[in-house]
Order: C-alpha cells, then structure tokens, then sequence
C-alpha cells in the first residue's frame, strides 16, 4: 500500500524553482499538468474512473457497486475529498498535494477496508482536483471552485491575464477545455453531497500553548471551523516615466516613490486594527529599468478579516492614504478590486461529523479558524464543506520552509480515513 509519505515523495521534484526556492507550479504550466498526469495515473492504478470537467476539475470516481443505477445517479450527492496542486510563486511542498495525496492514500485504505467488510458503503466518493486554487498565475484565487460555484462571472475569468499576456481563455482552450462552457455548473455540484478537505495547518495554530504538551508539541490534526473573509485589490499608480539620470529629482513625478509610502501605509493601517492582516507581496513598475522612472507602478494588496465590514473599511482607509500620497508625488493612483470571499463558516453538521471522527484519532484535536482560502470555502456557499489541518512545526507556509512531518502526514491520513467513513 502507498503511504501519504511515499505519494508526496514521487513529487518531490516536479516544479522545483531553483531560483527562488521550493516550488513553483502554476496552473496549466507543465510542473502542474505533470503532477495532473501523476495524479491521474494514480487514481486510475486504484481502479478510480478519472475525468475532467468544463472548469478543468479533475474529478476520479469510486463508484458504487453496479445497483442498475445510471452513473449519473450514483454520482449525485457523493463524498468528495481533495485539494489542489498548484502552488504560490516559491512556494512550499504540501500546500495543496497534501490534501491530494492524503485523499488517495485514504482510498487504498478504504478500499482494503470494503474488501474485509469492515466498510459498508452508501455513497459514491470522489477525489477533486481543483485548478488555479492559489490564483499564482491568473491573479484570482480559487478561480475552478469560483468557476463551478458561478462565483466569478465565466466573462471576467476568461479575460484574465497571466505574466506573459495570455487569456485564461486562451490557457483553457490549449488545454482542452471549451471556454463556452465555463461557469456554474449545476450538475457537477448536485453530485457533491459533502466537500471534506484536508490541508496543511498554515499558520501557528497548532503550535499555541493552549494545545502544545511540554515537549512543545502540539496534536497532529485540528478541525476547521471558519476562513477570514479576504481579498485582492490592485493600485495603479501613474506617474511621469524618465531618465534616471537627466531628470532633477524636484522635478520627479515618481509612482515608486508613492508605492513605497503606500507599503508603510498598508502596514500601519493593518497594524492598529486588531485581527487585521494586509499584506502587499507584489509591485510591478513599468517598464521596470534601473536607470528609468517608472511610469506606473502596479501594486498588489491581500486584505484579511474576520468581520466583512471591517476589511471594507480597511481598504477604503488605505485606498484614502493611497490618494494622499500619490498626490504628494505628483501621480495619480487607482483601485481595483480583483476579488473577494467574504468570512465562511463551515457547515456545523459537517463540522460536528469531523470533530467527532477526529476525536476517535487523534485525542485533543482542537477546532480552529484560519487565515489561508481553499477552494472548500468557496464551495461551502453551494454543498456543505469542511476541513481537517495537519499539524505544521513552524507555522511557516506560502515558502520552501513549509513543513509537515511524516508522522503527522500519516496521522492526517487516519484522521481523513475516519472522517470519510463515518460519512460514506
Ligand atoms: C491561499 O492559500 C490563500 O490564502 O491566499
Ligand atoms: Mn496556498
Ligand atoms: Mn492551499
């Protein structure tokens, strides 16, 4: 039988960024559609019918036993479990597969477990493979969930543009996908019954005193209970591009300049309001030349929240500094929104069904809240959804030092097993 660990070790080298560290595997890049090939394989190795769907989900069936049943109808209403496996820029190696890698190790146990007739099944299950989750390449998180759930207009997530200028419709068209059929898709939803993710734990909550032994450690697993609300904005800032070297610097009309005053701005503002983070992880000058003046500078925002009310306040706030200190430079700024999800809370029944599965395996998981989106928040607006956390030493994630040990890998997976059958 594959262990989680084994799973993850066949990875290990797909997408490996030797310039900024760990990995980087954006959607439809060839690391992301190797570690698709992978997973496809591995699913059908366990007799898994594997497909795609109009939004580029992969979805690989464990199907009831033949009950004369149409596939469509056994599909309706199945356990789903799953993640994505794609990743951040640099990012590390568990964020993502972990949750895949986890799922198809629950099925070999599963599977040996109906075989003994220790599991008696009463619905299908699914493995999902969600696409674009972080939103690296396209800018829009969870943009496949987005796309199934009709939480992104199909118009606006078509339009969306990577680094190089090509179309996410472009991208899907060369990937196999019809981008005339992107969008809501309500019977691929009806066959969700309940969305179960398991996940790499993404910040210190495991690690708190409040769970940590006197060894400093903290137990293996947790139950989610919510996500912050979180968003992206963008500011363009528009100034006069020049020569480095010509131009006086009274005479200077410089967007970089702005851009640094609203980096300082973002921090404060996010500093004084209790359970706030923003985070500005990207600027972009154009054309971007060491002896140029930029004339704009593009710069990226992450507002998070748990009050949905506060993160608009924090953004108009911000938006207000942004004015003042473009204005103070000469340039002139403006904000987009590129995309919200407000603060989810995850489905109680679903929530209790986990607590109490997770209690049987690993005693003292407690029940935490997050900070980081998945594509089980967008979804829990339309199927019940819910999330187990493994354990992660540091707290570190979003960067090659994101680490999950293999014991706790293999706990997360008795943890997954439990869940799943006391819902299948
Ligand atoms: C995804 O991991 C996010 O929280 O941005
Ligand atoms: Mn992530
Ligand atoms: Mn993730």
């Amino acid at each position: 039988m594959n262990t989680v660990n084994n799973l993850m070790t066949a990875i290990e080298d797909t997408g490996r960024d030797e310039r900024r560290g760990g990995y980087s595997r954006p959607v439809y890049s060839s690391a992301e559609l190797d570690l698709r090939e992978w997973f496809t394989i591995e699913a059908q190795q366990r007799g898994l019918a594997v497909e795609q769907d109009h939004n580029g989900i992969l979805w690989a069936w464990w199907d009831m036993p033949d009950d004369g049943r149409s596939l469509e109808q056994t599909r309706r209403g199945a356990l789903v479990t799953g993640s994505h496996l794609d990743s951040v820029p640099g990012g590390g190696a568990f964020d993502g597969p972990l949750g895949v890698a986890s799922a198809l190790a629950a099925v070999d146990v599963l599977k040996s477990r109906e075989q003994d007739g220790s599991l008696q099944r009463n619905r299908a299950l699914a493995v999902a493979v969600f696409p674009e989750e972080e939103g690296s390449r396209f800018g829009v998180a969870c943009l496949g969930s987005r796309l199934l759930a009709g939480a992104i207009e199909p118009e606006k997530a078509l339009s969306l543009r990577d680094a190089d200028g090509n179309t996410f419709a472009d991208i899907a068209r060369a990937n196999g996908l019809n981008p005339d059929l992107m969008g809501r898709d309500e019977q691929v939803l009806a066959r969700i019954g309940d969305f179960v993710e398991l996940h790499v734990e993404q910040g210190r909550g495991l690690n708190t005193e409040e769970f940590t032994d006197h060894a400093g450690r903290g137990p293996a697993v947790a139950v989610a209970s919510s996500i912050l609300g979180h968003g992206r904005w963008r500011f363009s800032i528009s100034g006069q591009g020049n020569h480095a070297g010509t131009t006086l610097m009274s005479d200077r009309a410089d967007p970089m300049v702005a851009a640094a005053q609203l980096v300082l701005a973002v921090r404060k503002t996010a500093a004084a309001q209790s359970d706030a983070r923003a985070t500005i992880g990207r600027v972009e000058p154009v054309p971007g030349g060491t002896n140029v003046i930029a004339s704009r500078v593009d710069v990226w925002m992450d507002v998070r929240h748990p009050d949905d009310a506060v993160t608009a306040m924090l953004v108009e706030k911000i938006h207000g500094q942004a004015q003042k200190v473009a204005a103070l430079e000469g340039c002139t700024v403006q904000l987009t929104e590129e995309s919200y999800s407000g603060t989810v809370h995850f489905d109680s029944a679903l929530q209790r069904s986990l607590e109490q599965s997770t209690a049987r395996t690993v005693p003292g998981a407690p029940v935490l809240a997050t900070g980081a989106g998945h594509d089980a928040g967008v979804l829990a607006a339309s199927v019940p959804t819910g999330m187990l956390f493994v354990r992660n030493p540091s707290g570190i994630s979003h960067s090659p030092e994101e680490y999950v040990e293999d014991d706790d890998a293999r706990l997360g997976v008795d943890a997954l097993v439990d869940a799943l059958q006391d819902l299948l």
